[in-house]
């Protein structure tokens, strides 16, 4: 039987054994282990890992799970890797996040607010209790009578039983069409969660955050708990979108930066305006302008943006010590396997 040893973020090891046949993820959970993990299929890359030695058995997986760079690099998907002989891995996220238990809850909307003609601001409640998520994770939220789920980036934090989304409409797409026309107050929603290794960690330096449309969601639940604790470093965040009408939550944002060392760069790709830069988020990307030697990077966005800025990053030789994504992949995306 091969034993996996799970290096955790914050310096923890287990050392678990595998059943043949097992994935790393498969073997993870049935020992109480809750990694990172969403679709279990290599289609999303929630539970990306970074290989540090022994022989394995990568899998079948999406390139939007797991691109050939990364593959290249080490880094594998623990619901794919089937370990042939002993192996170590980096799990991407610390322990304790690990022992947070998914689970199904039952909720009720309690406000729908068109916050620009193509964002919803999706509000629900649960029956009491709290959902103990990290800020930055996200939930799968089933459309009524669908049988099927999409992913939503929590954009508050769980102190209260109160949860807060940020929804873009998608012409055609099955949320959208029930948020747009159907959902109403008192509606019932089913929300299972916490998922996700894009969450916050410690800042401690610089810190460039690149948000693309209502990628902007789990930065807003990140600022939110920063903002309560307080940060030294400075962190930038650059938040682009498609109309200026898209770059909701300004005011939100602005007030953090009150009590934050944030400073905000927005910029809208679809329409000129007077008040913001045209283009991508990438236009900020520029070995000269980041001047400082090392930060930590988060991005967050539909699939195309968050390529771009990586291979900006990459381009500019812009230095960082830790990199965390999370690509707001179209739902559909599994079935291309
Ligand atoms: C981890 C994760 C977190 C996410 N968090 C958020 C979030 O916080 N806020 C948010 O708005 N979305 C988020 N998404 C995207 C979300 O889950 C849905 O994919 C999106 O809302 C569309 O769902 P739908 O049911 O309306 O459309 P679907 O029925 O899934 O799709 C209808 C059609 O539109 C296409 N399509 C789907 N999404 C897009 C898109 N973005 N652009 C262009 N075409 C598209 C599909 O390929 C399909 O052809 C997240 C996705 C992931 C994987
Ligand atoms: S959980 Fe492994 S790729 Fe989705």
């Amino acid at each position: 039987m091969p034993h996996i040893a799970l290096n955790f973020e914050d310096g923890i090891t287990r050392i678990i054994e595998g059943l043949p046949g097992e994935t790393i993820a498969e073997a993870a959970y049935r020992l109480g282990i809750n990694i990172p993990l969403d679709c279990a299929d290599g289609a999303c890359g929630t539970c990306k890992c970074l290989w540090k030695s022994g022989k394995y058995d990568p899998g079948d997986y999406i390139e939007e799970a797991l691109t050939e760079d990364e593959a290249a690099e080490g880094y594998g998907l623990a619901c794919q890797m089937r370990p042939e002989a002993d192996v170590v891995v980096d799990i991407l996220a610390s322990s304790a996040a690990c022992k947070i238990t998914t689970a199904t809850f039952d909720t009720t909307i309690t406000g729908l607010e068109f916050v620009s003609p193509e964002i919803v601001k999706l509000q629900v409640k649960t029956g009491g209790e709290r959902i103990h998520f990290l800020p930055g994770q996200y939930a799968n939220i089933e459309i009524p009578g669908s049988g099927t789920t999409r992913s939503y980036s929590f954009s508050n934090l769980c102190n209260t039983s109160e949860l807060e989304f940020l929804v873009r409409l998608v012409p055609g797409g099955l949320m959208s069409v029930y948020l747009q026309d159907q959902a109403q107050a008192g509606d019932a929603l089913a929300l299972t969660g916490p998922i996700g290794s894009f969450y916050n960690r410690e800042i401690t330096r610089p810190t460039l955050f690149f948000a693309g449309g209502t990628g902007i969601a789990p930065f807003l639940a990140m600022l939110e708990k920063l903002a309560k604790e307080g940060v030294s470093h400075p962190i930038q965040l650059f938040f682009g979108a498609t109309t200026e009408a898209n770059l909701v939550e300004l005011e939100r944002i602005r007030a953090f930066s009150e009590v934050l060392p944030l400073e905000l760069h927005c910029c809208v790709s679809g329409e000129s305006t007077t008040q913001y830069p045209t283009g991508f988020v990438t236009q900020w990307i520029d070995r000269k302008a980041l001047k400082v030697p090392l930060y930590d990077v988060y991005i967050c966005g539909p699939n195309a943006m968050v390529d771009a800025v990586k291979l900006a990053l990459a381009e500019e030789e812009i230095q960082y010590e830790n990199f965390y994504t999370e690509k707001f992949l179209p739902s559909g995306l599994s079935e291309a396997k």
